[in-house]
């Protein structure tokens, strides 16, 4: 087998929207005995909350589906451009900012946004998860169904694509 592969989902901050994805990835990635195959993170664009754990509101909602969220703020580097496989942005501005920092055509090619993957998205001008940070309980109950379903298509095409099975 190839090495593991490797996934860093992208936000604005690193608190509220993609420790979500990482924390319901991680999930769903341990649910299909795939954790020894894939290897999960996130980072933030911004440099706000370096250090940080996850937006309260993030981890009440994620609790709520039996969903643990561990990780702390940290902002992307270009470095990491090497060290991952997927580089998933939430938004269009994200994902904007992460092909501002890549250098080579290969890196830009890893740059997509999660809700690619979301079987409800309608189109192109439909792939934003929005930013729950000034809102309210609703924005991040949203943002969590949003991001489930987006990952559990996310990770059936890292499946298929990488050939990965349970052994
Ligand atoms: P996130 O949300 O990008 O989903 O983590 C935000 C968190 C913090 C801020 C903006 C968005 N902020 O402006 O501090």
């Amino acid at each position: 087998m190839s090495h593991r592969v490797r996934v860093c989902f992208v936000c604005l901050g690193n608190i509220c929207r993609s420790p979500t994805a990482e924390a319901i990835f991680a999930h769903q990635v341990a649910a299909a005995r795939l954790a020894a195959q894939i290897d999960i993170d996130s980072a933030g664009t911004a440099a706000y909350h370096i250090g940080d754990q996850p937006d309260r509101r993030a981890t009440a909602e994620a609790q709520r589906h039996g969903v643990a969220m561990v990780s702390r703020g940290r902002q992307f580097r270009r470095g990491d451009f090497e060290l991952f496989d997927y580089v998933l942005a939430m938004d269009e501005a994200n994902q904007s900012d992460l092909l501002d920092l890549a250098s080579t055509p290969d890196q830009r090619a890893k740059v997509h946004r999660l809700r690619e993957w979301d079987p409800r998205s309608t189109g192109p001008h439909d792939l934003d998860v929005p930013d729950p940070y000034y809102g309210g309980a609703d924005g991040f109950a949203d943002v969590f169904t949003m991001v489930e379903r987006s990952c559990a298509g996310l990770l059936a095409h890292v499946v298929t694509s990488h050939h990965l099975t349970t052994e």
